[in-house]
């Protein structure tokens, strides 16, 4: 006997990731109707993170395939689940990759935003049920982060995306749905950068330069950027980087550099790479006494961090963060307000905009080191 589809299926194009490191596959993919408390969204732009890279390259975990990444992106509202009160159809969104509930421990604690209910997935599936939403000629498809953008549309939990102003432009604030967002908060919320301090940014990639971009805006007197890149040296001015180290260019090790250059270590350093040895350096190129290390990198392998005992005892602090500390929901769109005040700057961390049929090269960009960002825009207009 066969089933009787729902009609509010959809079917759409999606960039299907088969295997970990295969180039994507754009494919029609069967989309359901939002469950419940969810939405379904049409996707205006997507912006490629680093994250997105480590996790399809990733053979470290249970193979999640066939799956869509994708979590840094803007889009519309299309249709909304039972019990959806805070969305309307035509609403502008930004999805969230660690979502907001509201009522959990953490989110009603001021500390925290690691919601309990809607914190970051990594199974691949949807919070509510465990399920998958996507599927291909029968196959259920693995989400990321439960955001999956890499879709002319996709369905996100209610607490998962956040209403946005329609007048800010969707091509350039998606970048606030990860990137900018979580490296403006490390510098406010996180470390809370003060005037006139030294702060060290370890990796100059969108993250590491938008807390450059915080710390200017603290009136730090010095923000030195480390990378292996060379071209980031031009590209950190921009942002307020106002010395540039490639450790490559030395004999000695890099923290030894920046203790020299701050007369004992920087009051603030930040690992923005993804690897954990870095944290290392980082806690060794702060300061004795109030240093503080705050580490943001999604680490490729070895997620331990190991450092002498001694950093901590003489006054060390090493803190983690997701998402610059923000609790997303509540917090998001007075970033984007600052956006349209112009008071932070997003659209130069843009240095390439693609169409979603050629998202692999956003891949091979970001995997040669030759972009910040890459918006992918899919192929619908909006008005
Ligand atoms: N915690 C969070 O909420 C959060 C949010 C977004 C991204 N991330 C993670 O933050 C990291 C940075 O993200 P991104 O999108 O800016 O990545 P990116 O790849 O654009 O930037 C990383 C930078 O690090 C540099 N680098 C690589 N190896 C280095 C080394 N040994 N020494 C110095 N520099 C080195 C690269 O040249 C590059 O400029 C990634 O690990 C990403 O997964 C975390
Ligand atoms: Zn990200
Ligand atoms: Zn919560």
């Amino acid at each position: 006997m066969s089933s009787v589809k729902d009609p509010r299926v959809i079917t759409c194009k999606a960039a299907i990731a088969w295997g970990p490191g295969e180039p994507l596959v754009l494919e029609e993919v069967e989309l359901d109707p939002p469950h419940p408390m969810e939405i379904r969204i049409k996707v205006v732009c997507t912006s490629l993170c680093r994250s997105d890279i480590t996790q399809w390259e990733s053979k470290a975990h249970a193979p999640l395939f066939p799956r869509i990444f994708g979590h840094e992106a803007s889009g519309i509202v299309e249709s909304t689940g039972e019990g959806v009160t805070e969305f309307m159809e035509g609403d502008h969104v930004l999805t969230l990759f660690t979502g907001e509930c509201r009522t959990c421990k953490h989110c009603i604690s001021g500390k925290s935003n690691m919601c309990q209910v809607l914190g970051l997935e990594r199974k691949g599936l949807m919070h509510s049920d465990q399920k998958t939403r996507f599927s291909i000629r029968g196959k259920p498809i693995y989400h990321y982060c439960a955001v999956s953008s890499f879709s002319e549309y996709t369905v996100v939990h209610s607490g998962c995306a956040v209403k946005i102003s329609s007048t800010a432009p969707l091509e350039k604030i998606c970048l606030l749905s990860c990137g900018v967002a979580a490296g403006l908060g490390a510098a406010w919320k996180v470390a809370d950068i003060s005037e006139g301090s030294n702060v060290v940014i370890f990796g100059l990639g969108t993250v590491g330069l938008s807390i450059a971009q915080g710390a200017k805006v603290r009136g730090a007197s010095r923000i030195i950027g480390v990378d292996i890149n060379p071209e980031k040296q031009e590209k950190g001015k921009a942002f307020g980087i106002t010395d540039f180290i490639n450790p490559d260019d030395y004999n000695e090790p890099v923290s030894q550099v920046i203790k020299r250059i701050t007369d004992g270590g920087a009051d603030y350093s930040f690992e923005c790479v993804g690897d954990t040895s870095m944290i290392t350096t980082a806690l060794q190129s702060c300061s004795d006494g109030w240093g503080l290390t705050v580490t943001l990198g999604v680490p490729k392998v070895k997620p331990e961090v190991t450092a002498h005992y001694g950093l901590l005892l003489s006054g060390r602090t090493l803190k983690g963060s997701l998402f610059g500390g923000w609790k997303p929901k509540s917090d998001l769109p007075s970033l984007v307000d600052m956006y349209l005040k112009k008071e932070i700057q997003i659209d130069q961390f843009i240095t390439h905009n693609l169409q979603f049929e050629d998202i692999n090269k956003a891949f091979d960009l970001m995997r040669q080191g030759k972009c910040l960002r890459c918006v992918i825009h899919m192929p619908q207009q909006y008005s």
